[in-house]
């Protein structure tokens, strides 16, 4: 154990539900930050506590929590994956949540659980890790800076608008 008691390990069966209630908060931070481009799924926790239960027997799976005290305060989760042609993107780790209790921020928690996934993933093969976070999520973009990720792509999201009354609206198509 580290001298500030904080310990990292991967996750297990036992704690998927602490994972579920983690991953939930995460879900449902990104559905206040922006409702119309992250959706909320119904029994959240119970869906993550399947997702992540079903994830962790893949070897192609990083799921690591960090516990203080024994008590289970934040998690990374990332996963290897194919060459998508579409993003010009080759093969890589994908860092997907990364999550730390309100009570324990600003003491390097997500920085030892970024950098254990990110091993994992190097130690799995992956050639890079990449990541995707909210426009607005100033903190989590300066903790990836921080840790060496540049940026390199930009999301845009347009909603498509209600049909205009009685009208077809716009040029016709074929
Ligand atoms: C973002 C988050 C994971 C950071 O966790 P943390 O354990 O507090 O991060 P660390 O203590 O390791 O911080 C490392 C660096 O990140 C940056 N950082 C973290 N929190 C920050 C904040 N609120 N404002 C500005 N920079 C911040 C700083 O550069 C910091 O280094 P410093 O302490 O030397 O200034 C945490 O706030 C969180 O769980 N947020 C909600 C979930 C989320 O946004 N996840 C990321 C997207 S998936």
């Amino acid at each position: 154990m580290a001298a500030d008691d904080l310990t990292l390990r991967p996750a297990r069966r036992e704690d998927l539900g602490e994972l579920g209630r983690m991953a939930a908060e995460l879900v449902r931070m990104h559905h206040t930050m922006d409702a119309a481009r992250f959706f909320l799924p119904d029994q959240v926790e119970e869906g993550y506590r399947w997702w992540l239960g079903r994830e962790l027997e893949s070897k192609e799976v990083a799921l690591w929590i960090a516990l203080r005290a024994g008590v289970v305060v934040g998690y990374a989760y990332g996963r290897i994956e194919e060459r998508d042609w579409n993003q010009l993107l080759d093969s890589y780790g994908a860092l997907h949540d990364v999550w730390v209790a309100h009570s324990e921020r600003g003491r390097g928690v997500a920085t030892a659980l970024v950098e254990a996934v990110v091993s994992a993933l190097t130690a799995k093969g992956a050639p890079r890790v990449v990541l995707h976070t909210a426009a607005t999520n100033a903190s989590a973009q300066a903790l990836f800076a921080k840790l060496g990720f540049r940026r390199t792509m930009i999301e845009m999201t347009r909603e498509a608008p209600p049909p205009p009354a009685g009208a077809g609206g716009g040029p016709r198509t074929e």
